[in-house]
């Protein structure tokens, strides 16, 4: 079905104007489609700039099934955007798209049985269907400028730039990513992609009727991090006409996000160079990610091995199943004396439906809540160009989730009744007095991984506790899951010796992937201090970080338990004639970058301030998308310099407050 007599775009362009039609051997290199036209399912349509091509095709394991597609003209293996009857194959010999007398396109086999149809409810007097340079089909009289049917209003798992998903009022339409069956099977899958609606705009992954992930309450929220120069986007929140979010990319020939039937979320940029897709960006969910992993009136937090706790004032329901939530320590709410609890770097709970409940122009949102017993929580947000509004939230609290990155979060602040703020005035003095000695360089530097105390506000509002304190034993790691884990540290999980010690690699019940430095040499600091280090080290995360999960201290031995990644160093890339040949010139900007920002957050936006003084090659290793991740950053608190008689020679980092 491929074009076999190419056409220049100014070609392609000159036909549009001729307005003949031109069949060639297999295709038609025109993009118009007029009434009294068709093709069948050996022909094909092309854009103007020969971008998309619209024709039928057939996955090779069931070569009887057709469908109407549009996919990338010249780009192999064949990237499929859109498809108009994923769910109602043609079952035929062949298959013809043409115009129905009401000018609707539609898709029949060679009996005249319709499989599809554009169905738009406005007649048709002159219908021409164009595929544009965007990937969007588009149906409209020849007359006018106005579409009455856009493939790009009914997408499949693709969402191309210039693309919406969302609601709008003018169509009434809802449009949402819905991936395929599987990777061979375009039918409708399990999972879609969906912006909500009804209450605060969201982002929703659904497993059938299951929500696995939702995204951040968004206005002007820059929800995702990971993208790259040239990448824009645009959400719109007006709730009468339109919910949407489109993106462009300004720095690809193509690009597109995918539902995956997997239930990823992943970006692909069109490398021009290598002429291949690259993933840009993809997100899984997982962890305090997975939708409503701690119950209601939970709190998650990613950094902690257990990661479910309980919002200030609640406690666990079930210390075995920590999924099913929390309660009230003192039920006395909605009496004389109750308050609120402000937490801070928390991603808002849900917010769909009747959960919540926003209001424009309200100077005080407490008071707001407080004068509705059913009230459980309230935050402020101030939406662009509309202004500050104050939401309520009822019924329940879930999926709420500790922020630790540095600039994210929001605040929220939650009922709770008149003894537990008493409580927490108590805690907060005994609080300081007892930690002030252990971790007075903690509280000195405002770690969040601690108890954070804020100024007091006006009118009795109460501030704050976060998130309950990483313990130093839910890091620590007995040996003896790290003896299963490595096999017994077995020569054959040996992947690296570093100036530090020998590195295994393991595999933890759960399945997770663990990097095991056993240290040379036993540190030089006393056991508790070289504990609180670890303590810090840990709460340091960055994307371009090795993080550091936990410890072991086993009869003087010390053993550092890192996230295993799959690609090495970059050095075995650099000094390595095959494997230099993979690192092509993006990636090694890409790498570059990477670098740079692990730095930059070591030096800068960190609670600790981390000079690494030791960063080479062997100290970058690369996660399986070739990101770059920085090592041994914290080796230089964990050792001290006068103390660190190591193998290295290194001088060893160190930190400035
Ligand atoms: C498709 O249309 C072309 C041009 O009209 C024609 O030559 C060809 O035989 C048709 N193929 C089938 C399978 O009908
Ligand atoms: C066309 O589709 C109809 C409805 O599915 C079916 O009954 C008919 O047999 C098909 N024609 C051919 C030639 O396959
Ligand atoms: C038009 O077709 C879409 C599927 O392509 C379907 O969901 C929708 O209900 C149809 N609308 C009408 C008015 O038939
Ligand atoms: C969700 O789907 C399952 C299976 O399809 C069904 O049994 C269940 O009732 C659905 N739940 C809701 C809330 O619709
Ligand atoms: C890309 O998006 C930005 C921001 O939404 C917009 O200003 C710009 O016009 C868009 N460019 C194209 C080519 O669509
Ligand atoms: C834990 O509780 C949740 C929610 O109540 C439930 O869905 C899940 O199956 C429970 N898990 C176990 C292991 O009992």
């Amino acid at each position: 079905m491929e074009n076999m007599t190419p056409t220049s775009n100014l070609l392609s362009s000159l036909f549009f104007f001729t307005l003949i039609p031109l069949f060639s051997r297999n295709s038609i290199a025109d993009y118009t489609l007029k009434q009294g036209q068709s093709i069948n399912d050996t022909q094909s349509i092309v854009s103007a700039a020969e971008i998309f091509e619209l024709g039928f095709f057939s996955q090779p394991q069931a070569t009887n099934l057709k469908y109407l597609a549009i996919w990338y003209k010249g780009v192999t293996p064949k990237t499929v955007v859109w498809v108009a009857n994923r769910d109602t194959p043609v079952l035929s010999s062949s298959a013809t798209l043409n115009f129905k007398r009401d000018g609707n396109l539609v898709l029949m086999n060679q009996t005249g049985a319709a499989f599809w149809s554009s169905n738009s409810t406005k007649s048709i007097q002159n219908p021409i269907a164009q595929l544009l340079d965007t990937g969007n089909l588009v149906l409209r009289d020849s007359k006018s400028e106005d579409y009455v049917w856009q493939s790009f209003d009914y997408p499949t798992d693709t969402l191309l730039p210039g693309m919406k998903i969302g609601w709008d009022s003018k169509t009434g339409l809802n449009r949402k990513l819905t991936s395929w069956t599987s990777s061979i099977d375009v039918s409708s899958g399990e999972f879609s992609f969906s912006l909500n609606t009804n209450g605060l705009p969201q982002f929703f992954v659904h497993k059938g009727n299951k929500t696995m992930f939702r995204g951040w309450p968004w206005f002007d929220h820059d929800f995702g991090q990971s993208y790259g120069n040239g990448f824009n986007y645009d959400l719109v929140f007006d709730a009468s006409t339109e919910i949407s979010f489109s993106y462009n990319d300004s720095a690809h020939s193509r690009t597109r996000i995918v539902m995956d039937s997997s239930g990823s979320i992943l970006r692909h940029e069109w490398n021009d160079v290598g002429e291949k897709w690259r993933k840009a960006y993809s997100f899984d969910g997982a962890g305090c990610n997975d939708y409503d992993l701690c119950g209601n009136f939970g709190l998650c937090n990613p950094a902690v091995t257990t990661s479910c706790g309980c919002l200030y004032g609640f406690e666990q329901i079930s210390t075995k199943n920590l999924s099913n939530g929390c309660v009230r320590r003192d039920p006395k709410i909605c009496e004389a004396g109750d308050g609120f609890m402000k937490i801070s770097k928390v991603k808002w709970p849900d917010s769909t439906g009747d959960s919540v409940n926003m209001k424009l122009g309200v100077k005080d949102c407490e008071a707001e809540c407080l004068k509705d017993c059913g009230c459980l929580a309230y935050g402020t947000v101030q939406i662009p160009k509309i202004g500050l509004a104050c939401v309520n939230w009822f019924h329940k609290l879930v999926d709420i989730r500790y922020v630790p990155d540095v600039g994210s979060g929001d605040d929220i602040y939650v009922r709770v009744a008149a003894s537990e703020l008493e409580a927490a005035d108590e805690k907060r003095s005994v609080a300081v007095v007892v930690a002030v000695p252990i971790v007075s360089v903690m509280v000195f530097l405002g770690l969040i991984g601690g108890w954070i105390f804020i100024r007091r506000r006006a009118r009795g509002n109460h501030e704050v506790l976060i998130v309950p304190p990483i313990q130093e034993h839910e890091l620590e790691i007995p040996i003896g899951v790290l003896e299963a884990a490595t096999e017994n540290f077995s020569v054959f999980n040996k992947i690296g010796e570093g100036g530090f010690g020998s590195v295994y690699k393991g595999k933890l019940p759960n399945g997770q992937e663990i990097a095991v430095k056993k240290l040379a040499e036993t540190s030089g600091q006393g056991l508790q201090e070289f504990k609180n280090e670890v303590l810090f080290i840990s709460q340091l995360q960055h994307r371009n970080l090795v993080k550091l999960l936990g410890f072991c201290i086993h009869n003087e031995q010390i053993l550092l338990i890192y996230e295993y990644l799959p690609n090495k160093s970059l050095d075995c890339f650099i000094f390595d004639d095959q494997r230099r040949s993979s690192l092509t010139w993006p990636r090694r900007i890409d790498i570059i970058i990477g670098i740079a920002r692990g730095l930059l957050y070591l030096h800068r936006d960190s609670r600790l301030r981390i000079i690494h003084r030791d960063l080479k090659a062997a100290n970058i290793l690369l996660d399986n998308e070739m990101k770059p991740k920085i090592s041994d950053f914290g080796m230089a608190r964990m050792f001290r310099e006068d103390q660190t008689e190591t193998k290295t020679r290194r001088v060893v980092g160190t930190y400035e407050v």
